[in-house]
């Protein structure tokens, strides 16, 4: 029995340590926002945070998050609104959305560590998030967008 934090709530799961963190969110948790894409640790689909780090989940074991804390796109926010989710929605970013669940959870991690970042920054980090549709200058956009909003509600 494994037991961690999933969104705030605490979640015990009947699973091999050896299974990947993306299946046991998905298919023992049931939370689908996370997504599978390579598998291997590669394309960033899978993103969620663990202990406040971005992490791909399909390349992180269950056993490696016992009493640890994870969120997943769906506990961004309790309401969805999150100023990346609503920076993604005004600049209409998403194309097919496959990837951009991982996007937004690799952007949040971005913004806690760099609140201000420069195209450099955000592309350093977001360099591992693919996209296929190359929605990556709305990417780049949309975190511009949200940490000028964190930046006015923190500056009041
Ligand atoms: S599915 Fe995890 S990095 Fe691609
Ligand atoms: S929006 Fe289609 S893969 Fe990124």
């Amino acid at each position: 029995m494994i037991t961690f934090k999933l969104n705030g709530q605490d979640v015990s799961v009947d699973v091999d340590g050896d299974t990947p963190l993306l299946w046991v969110i998905r298919d023992e948790l049931g939370l689908t926002g996370t997504k599978f894409g390579c598998g291997i640790g590669m394309c960033g689909a899978c993103t969620v945070h663990v202990g406040g780090r971005a992490t791909r989940s399909c390349a992180t074991p269950a056993s490696y998050v016992s009493g640890a804390e994870v969120v997943t796109i769906e506990g961004l926010d309790p309401k969805g609104a999150h100023p990346l989710q609503t920076a993604w929605s005004e600049l209409n970013v998403p194309q097919c959305g496959y990837c951009q669940s991982g996007q937004i959870m690799q952007a949040a991690a971005l913004l806690k560590d760099i609140p201000d970042p420069t195209d450099d920054d955000i592309d350093a980090v977001m360099t591992g998030n693919l996209c296929r549709c190359m929605t990556y200058i709305r990417i780049r956009d949309a975190v511009r967008k949200a940490a000028a909003t964190m930046k006015g509600a923190k500056n009041g």
